[in-house]
Parts: structure tokens; sequence; C-alpha cells
């Protein structure tokens, strides 16, 4: 057996010589023409449209070309069938799948994936590349003696990526499959390098020109942290850094506030809050916060007078990476090959944006036996006891109590939508049979679109969504209910725990797009961040107090016609967000008579000031008298004259 082994490693060591010596002559060509890695054409992110893509075949209309797209998912929903990958035919004997670059193209590499699929375990091992100016004459890359073999996937989801030892210069390239596993059915994503003509004025007008001292790249945890303390370092009057709590890998959850007094609630001034990396494989947020600290804090010193007043105006809090150790796991394996899943939970396999208490049911449940809101309050639903949670949503269940949050939004990916709540679905009764809809839909359609139509691209509409759902819609945004419902969802439990109106804004197909992207991605943002953020200054506001001036906490802000309460802090000041209108207001707290006034908001910006003195009910009162009178008899009319 010893001398059996002996010989099998000096033939393999024969081949490896072989090899080896095609390799280093391959390295030496490639070396000369130093290449550097090209980031996707974009399959994943959409950027290629349907038609570019073609193939020999289709084995039905749902498997056609443009179910190739790298991460694409499928559906195996009987009333919306999607195919989880392109198909080809099996009776055909001849397979390609075909993309037109457009223009010259510098080819360096591909990226393959099996079929998104329950049940069925599709996937290419192998494959031949061509390439072609014209789709008429095709050359393959051979290794002198024969077309190069390159090994494809092991699985259904795993992407797996062959880099061209040498870039190829054409405008189009066919992916030849030779062998598989179950049926033939992949999907892909393209290396390349658009070559530029320099005549080509028109396109490089569209470039984006990046301003030079944002940081576009993706950052590690450690960069992540180092960039905020130089954010921190740079503006140190008006931020300050905190933390929410550690992962389950000890990592501390960061936070950075921005506002002209960052380290405390100044009373009328609302606070905000944008969240990111809830599943740490979608990255695209965590660099727009990022990005967003360094706007805030170079543009507030330059004195843009919009940065002013959204600093001064607001206390914003930005929380780049809620599941820092999903991230790192997505970070490590790098943006083209992190797949759909890798990272997505915490390290102890929590999806956190559906990891919260499930409030809805207990409201709903209360509401159909009629005792909402006399008996139980339309808000503020307090937590079951049984709920497991994540320690990163321990933390951030934490977070949202200690700070008076009006409005917060989190960032996702894997789409290119804005979403409302509620996430949770459940039908009315029949006949109406519908889900049922948050009080505050108006209000919430109106946060959703104010970032989806300024945002530069969500309006567009890739035939329907990135996989071909058909609820998106055509103004970017959508009821979650409708569309994916969850249980259980940071949005549902913000609305029904906390004062904070929350929703999510789902930034892109590629849910981790190349670092070539960001400043693409940042253009498309900015403006939607900013003016959602403004957003926080619509409606009314103002500060309950009693009638010698002391503010009152936990004072309830009821909306005539709204059936969702909001509450004041601890420092007696609300913020009641609502669309133009006239609505009566009535501001109540324990021991206080009711006050119900007529409130008007307008389509100026800036909340509508509406604050609300409130006396001793009569009730407290009489209480007070008898206890310092206990003879002392009242007559009715006396007090009841003056409610
Ligand atoms: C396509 O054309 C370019 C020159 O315009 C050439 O360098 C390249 O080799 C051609 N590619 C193929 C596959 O023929
Ligand atoms: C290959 O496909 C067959 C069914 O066609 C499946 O049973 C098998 O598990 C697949 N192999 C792998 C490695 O997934
Ligand atoms: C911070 O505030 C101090 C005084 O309030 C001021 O002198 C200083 O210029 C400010 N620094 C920055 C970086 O804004
Ligand atoms: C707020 O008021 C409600 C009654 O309106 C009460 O149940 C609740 O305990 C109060 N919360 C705090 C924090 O005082």
């Amino acid at each position: 057996a010893e001398r059996f082994r002996e010989q099998e490693n000096s033939q393999d060591g024969a081949i490896y010589s072989a090899l080896s010596v095609f390799f280093s002559s391959l390295l030496i060509s490639s070396a000369s023409v130093c290449m550097a890695e090209c980031p996707p054409l974009g399959m994943e992110s959409h950027k290629i449209d349907p038609d570019q893509l073609s193939a020999s075949s289709m084995s039905q209309y749902i498997f056609a070309p443009q179910r190739a797209r790298l991460n694409m998912q499928g559906s195996d929903d009987e009333d919306d069938m999607r195919g989880g990958a392109w198909c080809a035919n099996s009776e055909d004997r001849i397979h390609w799948f075909e993309i037109d670059a457009r223009r010259e193209t510098e080819f360096t590499g591909v990226i393959t994936q099996g079929r998104d699929s329950s049940n069925e375990n599709d996937f290419v091992t192998s494959y031949f590349l061509a390439f072609s100016n014209d789709t008429r004459e095709w050359t393959t890359i051979h290794d002198g003696y024969a077309d190069w073999l390159f090994f494809g996937n092991n699985d259904k989801d795993t992407p797996v990526m062959n880099q061209l030892a040498e870039s190829v210069v054409a405008r189009y390239i066919r992916i030849i499959p030779q062998s598989w596993n179950g049926s033939l059915c992949m999907r892909l994503e393209v290396l390349g390098c658009p070559i530029l003509d320099p005549a080509d004025v028109q396109y490089r007008q569209n470039e984006v020109t990046p301003v030079d001292y944002l940081e576009f790249k993706h950052h590690s945890y450690s960069e992540m942290v180092a960039l905020m303390k130089s954010v921190n370092e740079e503006c140190p009057n008006i931020t300050s850094i905190y933390s929410l709590g550690r992962s389950s890998k000890g990592k501390e959850i960061m936070a950075m506030v921005i506002s002209g007094n960052p380290t405390e609630h100044e009373i009328g001034e609302p606070e905000f809050r944008f969240t990111a990396g809830l599943h740490g494989n979608e990255a695209v947020g965590r660099e727009m916060l990022l990005l967003l600290m360094q706007y805030l804090c170079k543009e507030y010193k330059d004195r843009n007078p919009r940065a002013q007043q959204l600093v001064e105006g607001i206390r914003i809090h930005l929380v780049p990476s809620l599941n820092p150790d999903g991230h790192e796991e997505a970070f490590d394996v790098g943006s083209e090959l992190s797949s759909w899943t890798t990272g997505h939970f915490t390290d102890n396999g929590f999806d956190i944006f559906k990891n919260f208490p499930d409030l809805n049911s207990i409201l709903w449940d209360a509401e159909d036996k009629g005792l909402v809101p006399k008996l139980t309050p339309n808000h503020h639903v307090p937590i079951p006891e049984n709920a497991e949670i994540a320690v990163e949503t321990r933390a951030i269940i934490s977070w949202m109590n200690t700070y008076p949050f009006v409005l917060g939004a989190n960032f996702q990916g894997g789409e290119t939508i804005v979403a409302y709540p509620y996430d949770s679905l459940r039908l009315n009764k029949p006949p109406e049979d519908e889900p049922r809809v948050i009080p505050d839909e108006s209000l919430f359609r109106w946060l959703a679109v104010s970032y989806a139509s300024t945002h530069l691209t969500m309006t567009h509409n890739y035939h329907g969504s990135c996989h071909g759902g058909t609820a998106a819609g055509m103004h970017g945004i959508v009821n979650r209910a409708k569309w994916k419902p969850i249980t259980g969802s940071m949005n549902d439990f913000s609305y029904l725990h906390t004062n904070c109106f929350e929703l999510s804004i789902f930034l892109g197909c590629d849910k981790f797009p190349h670092q070539s992207e960001l400043a693409r991605e940042w253009e498309k943002n900015r403006e939607a961040m900013l003016i959602f953020m403004e957003q926080v200054h619509r409606g009314i506001r103002g500060i309950v107090k009693d009638q010698q001036g002391n503010p009152i906490a936990n004072a309830t802000i009821s909306v005539e016609g709204i059936h969702h309460d909001v509450t004041t802090a601890p420092t007696g000041d609300y913020w009641r967000l609502l669309n133009p209108g006239e609505y009566r207001v009535t501001a109540r707290a324990e021991g206080f008579s009711p006050v119900t006034k007529l409130c008007v908001v307008g389509y100026q910006s800036g909340a509508t000031a509406c604050s609300f003195n409130l006396a001793k009910s009569n009730w407290d009162r009489i209480k007070q008298v008898r206890r310092c009178h206990p003879d002392l008899i009242l007559p009715f009319n006396t007090w009841h004259s003056s409610t």
C-alpha cells in the first residue's frame, strides 16, 4: 500500500509540474498586463437589462434567461410561480447562455450558482467560456490543446468564482455548460470592466465624480469604529458615540448621535434614528450611514444651511451595524461571494428583524373582543413574558425605550422598495377579507413615498421587482403585510410598543454590491435620506404641562379618527406625525381633566405647535378637599359646571 501511494504521488507530481509550468506562464502573462479584478457587470444589481440576455433555449417561460441573475429568488407560490434560475430545455443537445455587454469590455471572471429551489438540486458542475465581438465568430478559452474546462458548482446555493488567468476583451460572453447535476439550471454574474472610448463623452457625464472627503469602501468592524471615531474627532461639538450593547460574539453595537447638543435630549427637539445591518450581509445601508456621518459633519462645519438645520433641529441617531457578527461573516467571504444568506443571521442564528415580540396578535385579539381603547390602550402594548429574544434584539429594545424617538427607518437589501407596516398579516373577517391596516396608513404611505420618490432609481421598476414579484407596484412602496408578511418585525414592534414610527428601506437587488458601486449608491440615496429625516417635522408637537407649568410625563395624545395614541416624554414634550389637515387632538393624563383642541397641520415645513395645559381633574380636587376637610359636603353642581 505504501508503494502504491508513492507511485500515485509521483504521478500526481508529474501532472502538477506540467500544470505549474502552464500556470506560471499564465501568471507571467497576466502579471505583464497587470490585471486588476473587475467589478460585476450587474446581473445581480439589474444594471444589465433583460434584453442583454439570451440563451440557447429555456425549459419554460418561468425559467427564462432573465432568471439567471446571481441570487435570484424563486417562488413555488401557485399564483406567482417564478423560477429560481435560467433552465435549459433538456431536449436540446447544445446549450449556452449569452450576455451582450453592449460595449467592448475587459472580462476577468465568472461567478456561477445553482437554482434557488426548495426541492431540486440543480447546478452546473463544469462549463466552457467563449467570447465574441459580433456573435458570429467565437473564441473559446483554451490551454493550447483543448478548450479550458472551468469547474462550476458543488451545490445549488454557494456561488463559485472562476477568475480568468488572462482577461479577454470582447462585447459578448457565452457560458457553455458541459456537465450538471439534476436539470441544467444556473444563475450567474460576470466580472468585467467596460472599456471607455475617450470620445464617448455622454457616458462619462453619467459617471459619478466622487466627493473627495467621503470614503467609498466597505468597512470591516474595526474600520467602521475607526471611521466613527475620526468623525467624532472632526466634529466633537455635534457628535457623540455610544453603544447599544454587545452582540453575541461581544462586539459593541455602535451608534453615533449627531445634534447641536448631542449628549442630551433638548425639550421640543425630536429624536430620529436610522439603523442598518440587521441582516449582516445587507451591507449598503451600513456604508450609507457611515457616509451620512461624514457628510453631516463636513457640511455642518462648512455652514451648509440645510445641514445646520438638520443637525440643530433634530437629534439624529445613526446605527450602521445592528448585527456586527453577521456582517463580519459576510465581509470575510467578500462582496461577490457572500450569497443570499451568509451573515444574514446573528451568530446565534436569529433573524433580528423578525425577532421582536409579537404585539400585533395581542392588540388584535383585544380589538376583536371590543376592549380597545376603553380597557386596553391602542399603544404601548406591554411585552409578554415568554418572548425568546436574541441578545442583539434585547439591546435594540432597551435602546428604543431609552430615547423618545419619533421617526426611524431600517435599511435592508435584496429588493428596491420601501416597505411600511403593518408587517404582520391578519385578515379582517369576511366579507372584507383584507389585511388589517395600520391606523396611520396614510402617513406611512407619505413617509414611504418621500424616500422612494427622492431616491434616484427606486421608482423605476424592473418588471415588478428584483425577483419578479408582482406586489411591488409602481411607486417604489409596498405594504409589507400584502407583500411578504412577517411576524415580530422591528417596525410593528416599534409602532405598538413605543411612539416611534418606523419602516424598512430596501436599497437594492444586490445585497452586498462591489465597492465601486458605493459612490453611485450614495448619489442615489443622499437626498432621500435628508428628505426622510426632515419628515420628523411633519405634524404637531408641543408640551403638556400642569397649571403650575410643570411638565407632565406619559400624558396621552389622541387624534380623533386615528386609533393610535402617542405619549409625552419624561420632559413633557410630544410629537405626533400627521399629514396636512385639521385634527381634534386630546391630551389626557392621570389625575387631570382632558383637554381637546383643534390643531391644523399645513403644507409648509415645520410641525405645528400644539401644547396643552391640564388642570387637576375635579375628582382629584374633590379627593384632595375630602382629605383635608372630611366633613365637607360639596353640592353636585359646583364641580360639574366647571368641567
Ligand atoms: C474584439 O475586438 C478587440 C479590438 O477591438 C480585440 O482586441 C479583441 O481581441 C476582440 N475579441 C474577440 C473575442 O475577438
Ligand atoms: C444531485 O441531484 C440529485 C437529484 O437530481 C440529488 O439527489 C443530489 O443530492 C444532488 N447532488 C448534490 C451534491 O446535491
Ligand atoms: C465647538 O464649540 C466651541 C465653543 O462652543 C467653539 O469655540 C469651537 O469652534 C467649536 N468647534 C467646532 C469644531 O465646531
Ligand atoms: C403611563 O401611563 C399609563 C396609563 O395611562 C400607565 O399604565 C403606565 O404605567 C405609565 N407608564 C409610565 C412609565 O409611567
